[in-house]
């Protein structure tokens, strides 16, 4: 049986529906499962034959026992997780550049048109099958840099066992992806823009996690998250990875690089995880934007928050990566007395200096990069101008990271560029990149796009400084509703 315990090793073990329900460990860590499953040689074989869900099938049956979800049942919510994906193939990969061997993988073709589509709908989907198993009701509270948010709240409207609170930094997310979240009309759906964040998304993820270090709160107020902190996003993620591994390779064991833009580092410890499950690609490549805390502890060992500094990639405007952690507990050898020393250090003065073998350990098959907003622009116009392929920023780091370093590598391998976002929901980057007086491709339009920006928007305003207690009341109100 699969079990999961902490990064912080302060709890027992629990099993898949507890860690999916809790989000976070209760001790302040994260879930993680007690061992990582390898993928059986012959499955391995098999895949190159499978569909892009055939795959997640595969992958999620090593994590989550049949007792707790039935095969018949898993297959369905597999199903139900990828109706609505706009594309055929689901995840279609497409060669970008022969010379230098590079392909893109788009990850954008889900209804709110970003990568996190990809885990979202499963997530909820799967909370809400085990909610009615148990007659119960959760609260989801979740930090957004502009598209988790949507991705949560499109997966979650309409579902009676959940209430979704997607909260973002005002006048830092994009307005198409502000419209995403806030003209549905469920009246289970309550975003909240946060005014005084100059951290951005982060600010509002201590304020989250100060709520889930409340036991008793959590409790009563039923809270969860949906954020990457949740293992089964990070679970469900690491079907791309083989995915894209067998659409581009000859065969089982060639070398193939992926370049991934990072934020909280979710989608990449995921990659770590396909590796060590049994997926042979042979280097990662973390393209951070100008918030390059990921370069810096990669190149350095210095793990530091630094300021954040705004940029044309919003989504990944991101200075503490708190997925970083679960990739710490399995660098360290899963020495949990230092993950609590290193997090508290982190906690208290927002700096941590690995030592060498740790730092050694997650420099292998990992190298970074940080682009920054010209060279992102550059990308965009270049990669236009000579495919008429449009790419979205964060996409645009991808293919600038991997251009650069594979400029720069002995031994180059065919490599996968993660287009994490449609470039629809970046209107305004887009048209900075074709210049003044240009009018913008049509690849730069969603008629989902279209249509929500002439519908009405909901939404409540908050300061930081009452987002605590705004949350708590109104949880507490909506939840007295729910029971009635
Ligand atoms: C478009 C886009 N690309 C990349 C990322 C980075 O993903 P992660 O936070 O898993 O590193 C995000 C979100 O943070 C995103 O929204």
């Amino acid at each position: 049986m699969t079990e999961y315990i902490s990064t912080k090793g302060g709890i027992s073990p629990a099993r898949f529906d507890e860690a999916v329900l809790q989000g976070f460990a209760s001790d302040g860590g994260l879930f993680v499962p007690q061992t990582i499953p390898r993928i059986p040689d012959r499955t391995l074989s098999a895949m190159s034959q499978m569909s892009y869900t055939e795959i997640v099938y595969e992958i999620l049956s090593l994590f989550i026992d049949k007792a707790v979800i039935p095969e018949t049942d898993l297959k369905q919510l597999i199903d139900t997780g990828f109706s609505l994906f706009d594309h055929p193939d689901l995840l279609p990969v497409v060669p970008m550049d022969a010379d230098n061997n590079l392909y893109i993988m788009e990850l954008f073709h889900g209804p709110t048109l970003s990568f996190k589509d990809i885990a979202m709908g499963f997530l909820i989907h799967t909370m809400d099958y085990l909610l009615h198993k148990r007659d119960r009701h959760l609260s989801l509270i979740l930090a957004t840099t502009g598209d988790t948010g949507p991705a949560a709240a499109f997966a979650a409207a309409g579902k009676k066992t959940i209430d979704c609170w997607p909260l973002y930094p005002l006048g830092m997310i994009s307005k198409e992806q502000e419209r995403q979240m806030t003209t549905l009309t469920a009246d289970n759906i309550h975003p909240v823009c946060v005014s005084g964040c100059q951290r951005g998304g982060d600010d509002i993820d201590i304020v989250v996690a100060a709520l889930f270090s409340q036991p008793e709160l959590k409790k009563r107020l039923n809270l969860s998250s949906v954020n990457s902190i949740n293992w089964c996003r990070v679970m469900v993620q690491a079907a791309h990875y083989a995915y894209g591994y067998f659409k581009i390779c000859s065969r089982v064991g060639e070398p193939v690089d992926v370049c991934v833009p990072s934020g909280a580092f979710g989608n990449l410890f995921t990659g770590f995880l396909a590796r060590k499950m049994g997926i042979p690609i042979r280097n990662f490549i973390c393209a951070n934007n100008k918030n390059h805390t990921l370069h810096t502890v990669f190149s350095t060992g210095i793990f530091k928050k630094e300021d954040l500094r705004p940029s044309l990639s919003s989504a990944i405007d991101i200075v503490v990566p708190y997925n970083f952690w679960r990739f710490l507990y399995f660098s360290c050898n899963r020495d949990t007395e230092k993950m609590n020393q290193w997090m508290d250090m982190f906690e208290r003065t927002g700096e941590i200096r690995l030592d060498k073998k740790t730092l050694a350990n997650i420099q292998k098959g990992f190298k970074s990069v940080s682009i920054s907003d010209e060279q992102t622009l550059v990308t965009i116009q270049g990669i236009w101008k000579k495919k008429k392929y449009l790419l979205d920023p964060h996409s645009a780091i991808s293919v600038c990271a991997a251009t650069i370093l594979g400029a720069q590598a002995k031994n180059r391998v065919k490599t996968i560029c993660l287009a994490t976002a449609h470039p629809a929901k970046f209107p305004d980057v887009i048209r900075q990149a074709m210049g003044p007086g240009n009018p913008l491709p049509e690849q730069a339009f969603h008629p989902s796009i279209e249509l929500a920006k002439n519908s009405d928007e909901t939404f409540e305003s908050c300061d930081l400084d009452c987002l605590e207690s705004f949350l708590i009341h109104r949880i507490s109100r909506t939840g007295k509703t729910r029971s009635n």
